[in-house]
């Protein structure tokens, strides 16, 4: 049978990843798919580069557009990334009757119901497993693996760069300022990290994954999203003394009123698996109703792992390509007619639990005061830890860090409280915030 032809738009770190495992691999592929699959044509700004990494034999250009009018191409990769040009340029290869494949997770959570449905209408696939934690097949997982099941919550370290330096401020006791300067040297963090260290690139995963955990339209822009970089050393050590961890988690659940679409740091009690993950390593949890908990563990990104599921998706294409639309599986996991409005819910109907660390002066009423505030707003608490002002502040310090640990709580009334207790004479510094998942 004649291989299938594939066009690369962009061929940096993914794209020569996916060019040398499908080289290396071929045969095994071929074996799965059924048909040799073959990058036949690369797009490319820097030509020449493009050229030392394919060699003889693959048409190198420098417009992606070329590509994309090649009537020998049955499948576009995009690996561009961003939402300019990338989303032009997928759209058009859509228009055109290719078949795509794409890692760009932030032009599927901002654009993704435009694409989708833009696929729908042509009778194209759109494969992303790419796009979420990289060389972990979670999207599989979500969409095909546990299609019996009613998800209750999916929960993810789905950013490596902050999980490093969430690991490294932890074993070293640093600063989160210090960390990232090491991860930027080390060339896990980028030179801007911005999307990495605000929680952009994890929401925009998870915003796909509640999509299709709930057969919802993706709705990057009402995710709520809180990155690290306000996360201190010592916050990092009081939780470890309670028994918990600190990971930046990507969170979406179901409940009664709607969905949860947040990204936060949040404490994880130290014994749970996703607790232990470190380093740039990521990993899902998901909650359904028949299975119970599952965990998926990877490499979020790279070049080989990413390829890995951006190759995947070479060969899903490859064995439905001939099947009639209908029945292929639905981008999003649920067919596109039966997609829900479930509501996404403000941050402020959250409900989740609390690690509270209030700089205080340690005199006498001061944590009656407090206690007294939570109590008149209906805030149980869970534990609280104080230590003696010397161990804190040093030798005869008149202040020390009151660390409170609550029960569930609608976020709106924590915010209430936090203002409350902010306005205390008595407290001396802002109040820390993080929330709690005991993930069970
Ligand atoms: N920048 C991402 C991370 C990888 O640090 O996990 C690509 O999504």
């Amino acid at each position: 049978m004649k291989p299938i032809q594939v066009g690369l738009l962009g061929i940096g770190t993914v794209g020569s990843g996916t060019f040398n495992v499908l080289k290396r691999n071929q045969e095994e592929i071929t074996r799965r798919a059924g048909r040799s699959i073959q990058i036949t044509m690369v797009a490319d700004l820097d030509v020449e580069r493009a050229r030392s990494v394919v060699g003889e034999g693959v048409q190198v250009v420098n417009d992606a557009r070329a590509v994309i009018a090649n009537p020998e191409i049955d499948i576009v990769i995009e690996l561009i990334g961003g939402y300019g040009i990338a989303k032009a340029l997928v759209l058009e290869a859509i228009a055109a009757g290719k078949h795509v494949v794409t890692a760009n997770k932030a032009l599927l959570a901002v654009h993704g119901s435009e694409i989708f449905a833009a696929a729908q209408a042509k009778g194209v696939m759109v494969a992303f497993e790419a796009a979420v934690a990289g060389g972990i097949p979670i999207i599989k997982a979500l969409r095909e693996g546990l299609t019996a099941n009613r998800i209750e919550w999916v929960a993810g370290i789905i950013n490596g760069t902050t999980n490093f330096i969430l690991s490294e401020m932890r074993d070293k006791g640093l600063d989160f300022d210090v960390v990232l300067k090491e991860a930027q040297r080390l060339g896990y963090a980028e030179a801007d990290p911005t999307f990495d260290i605000e929680g952009v690139d994890a929401a925009h995963k998870a915003t796909i994954m509640s999509a299709i955990a709930y057969g919802i339209p993706v709705q990057f822009d009402k995710a709520y999203v809180e990155g690290i970089t306000k996360l201190g050393a010592a916050d990092i050590k009081y939780a470890e003394q309670l028994g918990y961890r600190i990971k930046l988690l990507g969170i979406t659940k179901r409940v009664e009123a709607g969905v949860e679409l947040r990204v936060h740091p949040t404490l994880v009690p130290a014994k749970r698996l996703i607790a232990n993950v470190e380093g740039a390593m990521n990993a899902v949890v998901v909650q359904g109703d028949a299975v119970g908990t599952t965990l998926y563990y990877g490499k979020g990104a790279g070049s080989e792992p990413t390829a890995s599921a951006v190759i995947a998706d070479l060969v899903d294409i490859t064995r439905l390509h001939t099947a009639d639309p209908l029945n292929r599986v639905p981008h999003l996991a649920f067919q596109p007619s039966a997609l829900s409005d479930l509501p996404v819910l403000p941050m402020s109907e959250v409900v989740t639990s609390y690690y509270l660390r209030l700089r205080v002066a340690d005199k006498a009423g001061v944590l009656a005061q407090v206690t007294g505030i939570l109590a008149g707003l209906g805030i149980s608490i869970d534990a609280v830890l104080q230590r003696e002002a010397d161990e804190v502040a040093g030798e005869g310090a008149t202040q020390t860090d009151l660390i409170i640990l609550t029960h569930d709580t609608r976020e709106g009334t924590m915010n209430d409280a936090l203002v409350q207790m902010q306005a205390l004479p008595t407290v001396l510094a802002p109040i820390a915030r993080i929330r709690k998942e005991e993930l069970a």
